[in-house]
């Protein structure tokens, strides 16, 4: 049967995957399986602040180029992720004062989406990365305890000078639900749009798990969103369990992922939906939590699981 991104297109959406540069580099399966199925790549670590600014002025973009390039010669897009963090982001970006982390903030994006700008295979960003925490109020990063919260509009701006046709967007987790963390997200782009801050798209990082439950106004979450004007997509999307597997959490996984699937398809400003990866053989989630794993949707040896045939018959309109 055709793959995911033929039925994606069919569509008028992505099916995207997090790649890694290493596995890309030494894996023939790996490189197969994601060019065959997948239309849009978002690199897993390769362009955070630490991969592309390990030093301050210093940059480097080989992990990055060379998902580009597999991304260019596959007829994939690229989704950029991610230029303001708190995580992977160097100590010398965190011990500078607030003028001069504002420069440094400002200079990154500056670099990084600039390098990309006029390469048609990088459409998006993710400028700022989880700065909410679970209770709905501005994380106490680094970024907010020197900056305040006008380091956020400070990026989006920045991004959009640097590429005016990118699509700009607000990322973050425990937000498919409606609830504190997803409302504080949408007064803050309401806001930010009202003030003409240039934020063009919210990400739903859909890190799931079987045993907490499907949210299940996770549709009804997406269309508030899209009444906001923005895009809207699943950019991170996997479904843990906790080992070992067997055939029921198998096939409750394989639940979750249609459910996001459709949720995505029945919202017109839903561009698409990206997996944090696609075989379990690789995945942050056993790093993560222990005894848990099994997220993805082919298993270590690149078979397809339940969750696969779930994506696939969603896409495929079954
Ligand atoms: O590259 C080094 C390697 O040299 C070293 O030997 C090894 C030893 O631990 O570490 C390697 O770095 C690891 C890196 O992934 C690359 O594999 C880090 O330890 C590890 O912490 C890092 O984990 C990444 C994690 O973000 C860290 O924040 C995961 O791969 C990545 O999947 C995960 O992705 C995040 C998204 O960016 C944001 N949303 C949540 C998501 C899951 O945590």
């Amino acid at each position: 049967s055709a793959p995911l991104r033929t039925h994606a297109a069919g569509r008028g959406k992505f099916i995207g995957a997090a790649l890694a540069t290493g596995q890309l580099a030494n894996e023939a399966t790996y490189r197969t399986t994601a060019a065959t199925e997948f239309s849009q790549v978002t690199p897993e670590n390769a362009l955070k602040w630490e991969s592309t600014e390990p030093s301050q002025g210093q940059f480097t973009f080989s992990g990055g180029d060379a998902i580009v390039a597999f991304a260019t010669q596959n007829n994939m897009q690229v989704h950029g992720h991610t230029l303001v963090w708190h995580n992977q982001t160097p100590g010398w970006v965190q011990s500078l004062g607030a003028s001069a982390m504002r420069a440094a903030m400002q200079n990154h994006i500056s670099q990084v989406v600039g390098h990309y700008a006029n390469n048609p295979a990088v459409v998006s960003w993710d400028v700022v990365n989880e700065v909410f925490d679970d209770s709905g109020n501005l994380r106490t990063s680094f970024w907010y305890n020197t900056l305040g919260q006008s380091y956020i509009a400070d990026a989006f701006r920045a991004a959009r000078a640097a590429d005016p046709d990118a699509k700009l967007c607000i990322n973050d987790y425990n937000t498919e639900g409606i609830n504190a963390k997803s409302t504080a997200i949408y007064n803050l782009v309401s806001s930010l749009r009202q003030q003409g801050v240039p934020v063009d798209c919210v990400g739903f990082q859909s890190h799931l798990a079987i045993q907490y439950g499907f949210p299940s106004d996770f549709q009804q979450n997406l269309q508030r969103f899209a009444a906001l004007g923005v895009q809207v997509r699943i950019t991170e999307l996997d479904v843990r369990m906790v080992m070992p597997r067997d055939a029921t959490k198998d096939a409750t996984q394989a639940t979750y992922y249609r459910n996001v699937v459709n949720a995505c398809l029945a919202v017109t400003a839903c561009a698409g939906v990206t997996i944090w990866g696609f075989t379990d053989k690789y995945s942050w989630v056993p790093d993560t939590f222990s005894g848990q794993g099994a997220a993805l949707i082919y298993d270590e040896n690149y078979q397809k699981k339940p969750s696969y045939t779930a994506v696939h018959d969603a896409l495929a309109g079954g």
